[in-house]
């Protein structure tokens, strides 16, 4: 792959690639266009003939040509290469090192599928019988490989082992269990959902019992090249539609997916029986920046919806959601209702501000003033997290409709703002941070520099233990109270001794919430005996919360990177995780 990415880099010139969708103009030694990646009327797009790079200086986009083609076509890093080669003739190298252990996972995922498959396929079947049963057409099934697990107990392990795959594997991927020496299948008489990830490699699998019974579905288990959260049930099937509508639909089911899918709403994907979760919004975000979140409509699911939106909301996607309606799922709704009475579903999903504010209607008593107070604030809450042109929007209408002030709708937005207000330092308008609590190890360490405040200078020791907002403002402050107060002579009742810190001078620097949490630290906890173990103790701590915490962002990362990212990048966060891993065990 890298000699392959290599080639790339040599013989293929980026003015040439961008030049095809792109009209350049020769200015000095660049070349200038209109950026196709946001809308412009003055070129501010530049590629560089020296460089082999791009960039616009409107919009911040930039990178090499693979970038380029990564972001203009739409693909992951892999298709992006192949495509540059095929067009330019490189032959695609895949080097030894790609085909590593997770090539060889992805490889008995195959044919563990194939055999499930096959077993579907063969004959009447009761798995067959099943997936007619619920409307599953032939082509459906082979769209998606549904295959089907039957009921013995080692027809996997025996078709596996036919081929020289170890047991080891087998129950590193889920697809086996052990009692005492002998091995079975873990899959037994169920429908076989396959798992891929957006290359299309299979990753897992979900299986549901034919009929009734318990568990209704079984999935893999987490596995080297298995996380539920980074993945989407159905995505590998339809991005190409997703990105072409420009909107996806997300449901909560396998079967909710493949029936949409069926009756012609063919970008949908679905979780995989885990709250939706942030990695599992960006990975949509590649293919279109429009959700529609379709989940039951009871409680369950409008729960779900509120706490999905935000994360759409937070990662800057535009997201709808649609219940669909008479206690259905969205796999009975379409089968029978149709794809006409979906997409009107569609049409008439309610966007983030209209749905919160519609679910705090249900939620108050709007008949009184005390309700309509309280759903106020509520509102207000929500209107807070909008743009300032769309906040003005809901503002007149709910004033209209409630009879409310704007005024005090307008107020009660500052106020929700405030209490989430970022830290000045890094204060920035369109980001609304909640502000997060400090933890014990940060108030302790206050504690410490209660008594030990000496230990204020040495910022460089303890700047990385204090990572939450409150804990910060409040470190700033004690510091600059004892700077101020370094070099005061003497002292009368009301300023405290030379070297003595000053707490009035704390309390002055802080809002009233940080007052409070500054103030329970220092009289409601207890001093330590020994501060400067404490000290210590604490910067340990957190030395190792920061580790752990860079640890499981590697950890994201490298699932993330399934096929669409190149080796070198994988290796690096593999090299990275190791180091910190054996950091965290020294
Ligand atoms: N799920 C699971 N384990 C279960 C039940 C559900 O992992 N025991 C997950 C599956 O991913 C499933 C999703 O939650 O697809 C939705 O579950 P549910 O609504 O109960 O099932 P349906 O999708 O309606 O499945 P069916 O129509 O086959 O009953
Ligand atoms: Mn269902």
């Amino acid at each position: 792959m890298s000699r392959t990415v290599d080639e790339i880099k040599e013989k293929v010139n980026i003015v040439d690639v961008v030049g095809q969708v792109v009209q350049l103009k020769r200015t000095g030694i660049n070349y200038k266009g209109l950026c196709p990646f946001h809308q412009e009327k003055t070129p501010s797009f530049v590629v560089s003939d020296q460089r082999q790079n791009f960039h616009c200086f409107g919009c911040g986009e930039g990178g090499d040509v693979i970038e380029f083609v990564k972001k203009y076509y739409n693909l992951d890093f892999t298709e992006a290469v192949e495509k540059l080669a095929s067009q330019y003739n490189i032959p695609v190298e895949w080097g030894k090192g790609d085909h590593g252990e997770r090539e060889e996972l992805y490889k008995i995922n195959r044919e563990a599928a194939a055999y499930f498959y096959r077993q579907l396929r063969k004959g009447p079947n009761p798995g067959l019988t099943y997936a007619a049963g619920r409307g599953l057409t032939k082509e459906t099934l082979h769209t998606f490989g549904i295959g089907y697990a039957p009921d013995e107990w080692t027809g996997l392990y025996d078709t596996l082992k036919a081929k020289g795959i170890t047991e080891d594997k087998m129950m590193k991927l889920g697809l086996i269990s052990q009692s005492g020496k002998r091995y079975y299948d873990k899959f037994r008489n169920r429908l076989i959902f396959p798992i891929q990830n957006t290359a299309g490699k299979i990753i897992g699998f979900g299986g549901r019992i034919l009929g009734d019974g318990q568990p209704k579905y079984l999935n893999s288990q987490e596995t080297p090249v298995f996380q539920k959260k980074n993945n989407l049930y159905g995505l590998y099937q339809s991005k190409a539609e997703a990105v072409k509508e420009d909107k996806i639909v997300l449901v909560e089911g396998y079967m909710d997916a493949v029936s949409l899918y069926q009756g012609g709403i063919h970008n949908v994907a679905a979780s995989l029986g885990t709250a939706l979760t942030e990695n599992q919004v960006r990975l949509l975000k590649r293919y279109t920046k429009n959700a529609y979140l379709c989940y039951d409509s009871d409680e369950a699911g409008i729960r779900a919806a509120l706490r999905g939106m935000d994360i759409f909301q937070a990662e800057g996607m535009d997201v709808r959601v649609l219940h669909v309606t008479e206690g259905k799922d969205p796999d009975d709704f379409i089968k029978q209702r149709g794809k006409e009475a979906f997409l009107d579903l569609m049409d008439a999903a309610l966007p983030y501000a209209d749905y919160k504010i519609k679910y705090l209607e249900g939620q108050h008593d709007l008949s009184t003033d005390r309700g309509r107070v309280a759903f106020l604030v509520d509102a207000a809450g929500v209107l807070a997290r909008l743009g300032p042109v769309e906040a003005d929007m809901y503002t007149k209408e709910l004033s209209d409709r409630y009879g409310i002030s704007r005024d005090a709708i307008r107020r009660e937005m500052e106020g929700s703002r405030k209490e989430r207000a970022p830290v000045p330092r890094r204060q920035d308008p369109e980001e609304q941070t909640v502000r997060t609590p400090m933890d014990l190890t940060e108030k302790l360490l206050i504690k410490v520099f209660l008594t030990q405040q000496e230990y204020l200078d040495r910022e460089a020791e303890w700047k990385d233990a204090i990572q939450s907002d409150s804990g910060q403002l409040i470190a700033a402050a004690m510091q600059k109270a004892r700077a101020g107060n370094a070099g005061a002579a003497g002292s009368t009742p009301d300023t405290p001794a030379p070297g003595q810190l000053d707490e009035r001078a704390v309390l002055e620097q802080l809002d009233e919430q940080d007052q409070q949490v500054f103030l329970s630290i220092r009289d409601g906890m207890p001093a330590p005996a020994d501060p400067q173990g404490a000290y210590r103790d604490c910067l340990i701590k957190a030395k190792k919360a920061l580790l752990r915490k860079r640890e499981q962002d590697l950890i994201d990362r490298l699932a993330l990177a399934d096929g669409t990212v190149n080796k070198e990048e994988v290796d690096r966060i593999t090299a990275e995780l190791i180091d910190v891993q054996m950091k965290l065990k020294s």
